[in-house]
């Protein structure tokens, strides 16, 4: 038996396991103070003030806060090209959509993927990977979409997989319809990845569609999201980040587990998004790294019951790993409260990806996936931002 003993605050997150949280429920972590957490074949066994008779392992969290690990929702974790030249680009004023359509951005990370060796890819993801680790994600939703053909593709989903093994971290594959190859027409990609779905069905659960003016338009997402559905695929989108061009709208016809951005999308589907389980992703990091002002209406999707998630979107314009730095700037660009920030990126961030059964909240019989902060309360979280608050990490009850 384990016993993290004399935790100060213990964050257990109530949940029904069955919907993600919303309103008034994301602002309940269901705080125990001054308790012991006894773990048992990779399980929470006890939360409780007692000892158990027989202990072969203790770790002290007194003046310590004890949380589910953090699940992101959103990463483009395995690519090759970096970058960080753009940063100069972006800040004497070019946007997203003029380095894009000159031929950077994300053709230019796609050029150097195809170069880049299933096991070269690997060796650069793996770095990334362990940022995510060190930081207190131990399950991350990961997409495909910098190889722009089914081979490319593959490579990278078979990264994912084995990233996936090697590590201590879930990652949950999903194929991303990402931009229109050069050369290529939307409709001719759209038809031949339909018909590659079987193929790629045995390498990722999800499909996601970058579905915004210069990617692709609502007509073929919605054609290509529907055989997916057919063929058993979990739905995700990327929706409304650039602009509003109809696809949020999709929430309509369609059922998705997540839609992520969502930062011009209108009322209307904010309405319609509250009567669903569809977790609104928001990732405030894009903006921030686009020197954008304008971040996704975070108050409006809570106060309206949406249930909202938080992610990094890990990716070569967006560059980071760490949902401790999501936090700060979801308190801080998105006015979310911290309560609010820690469900979302914990819980509702799991029901996003899928693995709310594992990840996502602590509770006796669930396994035992968590973090130690050492910070005296959780409200240092976001508060003291820009270092790494961890301090220990259990994966399926062991210290990693
Ligand atoms: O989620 N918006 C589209 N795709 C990514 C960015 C990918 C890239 O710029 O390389 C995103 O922001
Ligand atoms: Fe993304």
């Amino acid at each position: 038996m384990k016993v993290i003993e004399n935790i100060s605050e213990l964050i257990t997150i109530p949940n029904d396991g069955r919907h993600p949280k919303r309103g008034e429920g994301m602002r309940d972590l269901g705080i125990i103070r001054n308790v012991n957490l006894w773990i048992e074949d990779g399980k929470v066994l006890r939360i409780t003030r007692e000892m158990p008779d027989r202990v072969d392992e203790k770790i002290d969290a007194r003046g310590k806060v004890v949380m589910p690990s953090f699940v992101d929702p959103h990463t483009h974790p395995v690519f090759s090209g970096y970058r960080d030249f753009e940063l100069s680009l972006k800040i004497s004023g070019k946007t997203y959509q003029d380095i894009l359509k000159s031929g950077g951005g994300i053709f230019y990370t796609v050029d150097r993927t195809r170069e880049a060796s299933e096991d070269e890819l690997f060796r650069e993801s793996s770095k990334r990977i362990e940022y995510m680790i060190k930081h207190g994600t131990l399950a991350a939703e990961s997409k495909s979409g910098y190889g722009l053909d089914l081979e490319n593709e593959l490579k990278i989903l078979k990264v994912i997989r084995r990233l996936s093994r090697e590590y201590p971290i879930t990652l949950v594959p999903t194929f991303l319809l990402h931009v229109v190859p050069r050369k290529r027409e939307e409709g001719d990609y759209v038809l031949e990845m339909i018909d590659a779905l079987d193929t790629l069905k045995r390498y990722a659960v999800n499909v996601d569609v970058f579905c915004d003016k210069g990617a692709f338009s609502s007509q073929w997402t919605e054609i290509f999201l529907k055989k997916a559905r057919e063929k058993g695929f979990n739905l995700k989108m990327h929706a409304d980040e650039l602009e509003y061009i109809g696809c949020s709208s999709l929430i309509n016809k369609l059922d998705f587990i997540s839609m992520d951005h969502l930062i011009k999308t209108p009322d209307e589907v904010i309405v319609e998004m509250s009567r669903k389980d569809t977790v609104a992703v928001l990732l405030p990091g894009t903006p921030f790294t686009l020197l954008e002002d304008k971040y996704a209406n975070a108050r409006k999707f809570i106060d309206n019951n949406v249930p909202v998630a938080v992610g990094t979107d890990l990716n070569p314009n967006c560059y980071t790993e760490s949902m401790q730095e999501i936090i700060a700037l979801s308190i801080y660009k998105m006015r979310m409260s911290v309560e609010e920030a820690i469900t979302a990126s914990t819980y509702n961030a799991a029901f996003a990806t899928g693995v709310q059964d594992r990840y996502g909240s602590i509770g006796e019989g669930k396994e035992a996936n968590l973090l130690i902060l050492d910070i005296p309360s959780y409200t240092h979280l976001g508060y003291h931002f820009g270092v790494n608050l961890v301090s220990d990490i259990v994966w399926k009850g062991e210290l990693i």
